[in-house]
């Protein structure tokens, strides 16, 4: 199983430790236990830690994450100079003009908690702004200063350091800025975006902006600097938030927002606060699930769907057998018709999060769900209001040896979200408004100060009390349904966390009630793919491994064996490591 992986992230991380031990002078270095993976970048492999470890996007963050746990930082410190690294590694999928959800586990006080860092609407937004655009909607929901929600990553990131950290910002902030500044090799992963997303980023990139090459995509080696986001990061360290929510990095954002044709007002971004919520509660057999509730959706899709999961014989059926994909597949449809239907901000619209996560919920979906064949309508279920009720994107895990643990999702939405970089800052602001619903009489219709639903789904799950698996990822819709198969994987077809998350992936869902079809990796067999079409479903073929599946990392605690597993997903560029 120990197979080395690809050269390319190896040398990246050997450059990751040289960066990064700048940072530290004289510090004892632990040993590192995490070895050469594969040079098959696909076949599944096991970082390996005794006491604590990293999982992220990019060997770059990881490094950042680990040297601040190695400095005596604790799991919070750890994931947040990961999180920020992430800014300077991978650009194009979060930053601080961006938000998010973390789980954090405190061993100590063996409580978890959540903070939600989601974006929000500026105050002049209206529940039918973008209808109102007609056919130039989707350019408006995307690419111009109406996408630009209000950021929330620093004032998450500030206020987990503030309750939870040991460290300072400036200390959490520092291996970012090392990174910015010394740059690294564009893999071909941040070149491939970078060429696919050239037509929208040629439109809003500043002239000499560092997101492009001389005005052209990265070539897979070039190297990447980006010393702007280095200046704003230490701005930000020296002043602390402020100076992003209030000072002059702030004005530089509303003009910049207001300049391609946006309603964010400095008023806006002084009032944004991030907040603290008790996590969302599930679970499966003997597995409790702790995770971000609403907006965040992923976690709770996924409980409704290991909820009606519970009911069928997963282990008979085989993993990825054509019972097993149709009868997934029909439930992910139900599911997406409640989605539609119930989901918004519960600051100001009741989610009924206590029905959609009932017995009765799961009973309700199973039984509309035949065995022989697809169905045709997936409508809604019917709920009656209930008092008790009202109530392009990356992954990092991080353990310390203390046991606390941290999964965090952060995004800017689409890739390189709007493209819109204020003035000399160096980052990217998010295209977060377009997870809003363009119905205006949607639960998740924009509204002043609204968070727009989002999918994903940081996820702690713990046996006998204990975390054991920590585990989210990327890829929008397909949020939870990739991490629903890759819990299955280990709970139920006895996978390792790696295996689990290579495993070939399928998704489908519905629209207005309406099947779209099953997508799956190539990789499924052929005699699978004739099964499902002889059951009435549509199938459609995507690449062996593809990044629209998601970018799934986790962290599996091993306890009877004293080991800590990392698992990254290949699909992009994760990579763990752990000592
Ligand atoms: O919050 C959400 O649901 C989306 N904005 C996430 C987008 C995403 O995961 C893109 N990554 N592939």
């Amino acid at each position: 199983m120990r197979k080395p992986r690809n050269r390319k992230a190896a040398s990246l991380v050997s450059l990751a430790l040289g960066a990064i031990s700048l940072l530290a002078p004289g510090c004892r270095r632990a040993k590192e236990i995490s070895q050469a993976p594969p040079d098959d970048r696909h076949a599944p492999y096991n970082y390996i830690g005794r006491q604590a470890m990293v999982v992220a996007a990019h060997p770059l963050a990881v490094q950042a994450g680990l040297e601040m746990l190695r400095r005596g930082g604790n799991a919070v410190d750890g994931a947040i100079a990961t999180a920020a690294a992430l800014n300077a590694a991978e650009p194009f999928a979060s930053g601080i003009g961006g938000g998010g959800f973390m789980v954090i586990y405190l061993a100590r006080l063996n409580g978890t908690t959540v903070i939600n860092f989601r974006e929000k609407a500026p105050a002049l937004a209206s529940a039918a702004m973008f209808k109102e655009k007609g056919e130039e909607e989707r350019e408006w929901r995307t690419s111009t200063g109406l996408a630009v929600a209000v950021p929330g990553a620093l004032a998450g990131w500030d206020l987990a350091l503030r309750k939870y950290g040991t460290r300072s910002l400036a200390e959490a902030l520092a291996g970012a800025i090392a990174i910015a500044e010394q740059g690294f090799a564009v893999s071909p992963t941040f070149s491939s975006i970078n060429k696919d997303e050239y037509e929208r980023l040629v439109k809003n990139l500043p002239e000499g902006s560092s997101y492009l090459n001389e005005g052209l995509p990265y070539e897979p080696g070039d190297r990447f600097r980006n010393p702007d986001l280095a200046g704003t990061l230490r701005l930000i360290g020296a002043h602390g938030v402020s100076e992003f929510y209030r000072g002059e990095i702030g004005r530089k954002l509303v003009a910049a927002v207001r300049a391609k044709g946006g309603i964010m007002t400095a008023e806006d971004l002084a009032s944004y606060e991030a907040i603290e919520l008790e996590p969302l509660l599930g679970n499966y057999k003997d597995v409790t699930i702790r995770t971000a509730p609403p907006p965040a959706s992923g976690g709770l899709h996924l409980i409704q769907f290991l909820n009606i999961i519970e009911r069928w014989p997963v282990r008979k059926w085989g993993q990825n057998s054509a019972p097993f994909v149709h009868h997934l597949s029909e439930a992910l449809r139900f599911l997406f018709a409640d989605r539609e239907r119930y989901l918004g901000d519960p600051a100001f619209a009741s989610v009924p999060v206590r029905w959609l996560t009932s017995d009765e919920y799961a009973a309700g979906v199973v039984s509309r769900i035949r065995e022989d064949r697809a169905s045709e309508d997936y409508p809604f279920t019917e709920h009656k209001e209930d008092k008790r009720d009202t109530a392009n994107t990356t992954h990092l895990c991080v353990l310390d040896r203390e046991g606390n643990v941290v999964s965090l999702t952060q995004s800017i939405n689409d890739f390189f979200g709007t493209g819109i970089v204020p003035a000399g800052t160096g980052f990217l602001l998010n295209d977060h408004m377009d997870d809003f619903a363009s119905d205006p009489r949607s639960a998740n219709a924009p509204g002043p100060g609204h968070r727009p639903v989002s999918s994903m789904g940081p996820l702690i799950l713990f046996r006998e009390g204990k975390p054991f698996l920590v585990l989210g990822s990327p890829g929008g819709t397909r949020i939870f349904s990739s991490l629903t198969q890759i819990v299955l994987n280990v709970l139920e077809f006895g996978m390792s966390l790696d295996e689990a998350i290579e495993a070939p992936r399928f998704f489908s869902f519905s629209k207005a009630g309406k099947p779209e079809p099953i997508a799956v990796e190539a990789r499924f067999p052929e005699g699978i793919i004739a099964a499902l079409r002889a059951l009435g479903q549509e199938v459609e073929v995507r690449e062996a491994y593809d990044k629209y599946f998601g970018g799934a990392q986790g962290i599996m605690i091993l306890r009877e064996k004293n080991v800590i597993h990392g698992g990254a997903d290949s699909r992009r560029d994760g990579v763990g490591a752990g000592y």
